[in-house]
């Protein structure tokens, strides 16, 4: 048995591979095309690790796909490569909808083929897992209840649409022609090896090295941040448990607005690594730039039917998982590092300067 994993040196593709073969034998057949968000580093624990065989290589190349499939014979494929941040699909939208919808198209097609050839157990037991976003279902707002599974798609960012977009295709392969397939989409993610593009990651560097915490608006955004370890357990959860055709919304029930965020980070970093930014207060660096055009002002999750249904629960609360974080990238510096000495640099100037 193996499983074919996409996406598997990005955030949460990475954290999922080093939580699967530390709880379990079954080995990972790892594709992943090392965009500029995938990195090897977030591997190296299991760089010499057998059970682990990791494949560069872009999940648009049907010909890679099938000889993958043919060769390895997965039981499932998780799929979490895409291109995933929304400031970038603002700036060049055409490498998500190449990846994102072409890309999630192309692996749907060559998994329908693996699994019409297959037979008896193999074919009933067959997975293709996607990995969505609750950001498909559009901003709530204040007094809206979370989104469930049923809330209408109303995609705003190129990011969203994108994934949107491959909802559609997973939803559509099943509907016509059985493939087994199940959906989850979640809510923001946090914790180790979080590319430092993203809010959380990019304040604790920031802060560290005495910069601007660029705050987006007036920081009332509200997101529903997950720890990524918990993700991972409830991919983990659908995988075994999970009925196919279905859609399972998985979030942290922990709402909070971005500026609370900053605060909170602000908060740990002077606990745990006082001064290093040059201030009394790492508050004092907090600075409000121009928003996110189109930005969403609400996201929230209600994850009652997998709880319901498949008994999957958060085991990290927000201060718990929060913690682990700033404790990690503090140990964890060079890890940083050697992101922001690469063309890293090139997208900050970009994003930031003009703002
Ligand atoms: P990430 O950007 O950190 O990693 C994406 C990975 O996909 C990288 O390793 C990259 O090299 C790889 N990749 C990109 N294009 C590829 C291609 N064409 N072929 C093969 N590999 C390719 O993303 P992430 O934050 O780990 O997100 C993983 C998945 O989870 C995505 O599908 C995303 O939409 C979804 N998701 C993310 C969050 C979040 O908070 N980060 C929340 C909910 C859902
Ligand atoms: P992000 O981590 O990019 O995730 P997403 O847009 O997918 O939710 O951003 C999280 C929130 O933080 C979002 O409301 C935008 C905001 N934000 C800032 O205020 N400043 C920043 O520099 C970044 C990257 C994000």
């Amino acid at each position: 048995m193996t499983i074919l994993v996409t996406g598997g040196a990005g955030f949460i593709g990475g954290n999922f591979v080093l939580d699967w073969l530390r709880d379990c034998d079954e080995p990972v057949l790892n594709l992943d095309a090392l965009t500029y968000a995938g990195n090897l580093e977030n591997l190296a624990s299991i760089k010499d690790d057998p059970r682990h065989c990791f494949v560069r290589g872009d999940i648009c190349d049907r010909a890679l796909v099938d000889s993958l499939l043919a060769t390895h014979q997965p039981r499932a494929i998780v799929h979490f490569a895409a291109e995933s941040h929304v400031d970038r699909s603002i700036h060049g939208p055409g490498e998500f909808m190449r990846t994102n919808v072409t890309g999630t198209f192309t692996l749907l097609e060559a998994a329908r083929a693996h699994w019409n050839a297959l037979e008896g157990s193999a074919k009933t037991g067959f997975r293709f897992h996607h990995v969505s976003t609750d950001e498909v279902y559009g901003s709530l707002k204040p007094n809206d209840p979370p989104f469930t599974e049923t809330h209408p798609y109303e995609p705003n960012s190129p990011y969203s649409a994108s994934k949107a977009a491959s909802d559609h295709l997973v939803r559509a392969w099943h509907h016509t022609y059985g493939l087994p397939v199940t959906t989850s989409n979640c809510s923001n993610n946090y914790g180790p090896y979080h590319f430092p593009e993203k809010l959380i990651p990019l304040m604790i560097a920031n802060a560290l090295a005495g910069k601007p915490l660029p705050v987006y608006g007036d920081g009332m955004q509200v997101r529903d941040w997950l720890y990524v370890g918990d993700h991972c357990s409830a991919i983990r959860t659908i995988l075994a448990k999970g009925v196919p055709g279905e859609v399972y919304n998985v979030g942290g029930w922990n709402e909070m607005p971005n500026i609370e965020i900053v605060n909170t980070l602000c908060a740990l970093l002077d606990d745990l690594a006082p001064g290093v930014g040059g201030k009394a207060s790492y508050r004092e660096l907090i600075t409000y730039v121009a928003d996110r055009p189109g930005h969403d002002r609400r996201y929230a999750i209600d994850a009652r039917k997998i709880e319901r249904e498949l008994g999957w629960r958060p085991a990290e609360t927000f201060e718990t998982g929060i913690r682990k974080t700033v404790e990690w990238y503090l140990a964890n510096q060079s890890w940083v590092g050697n992101i922001l000495s690469g063309s890293y640099r090139e997208w900050l100037e970009k994003n930031y300067a003009s703002r």
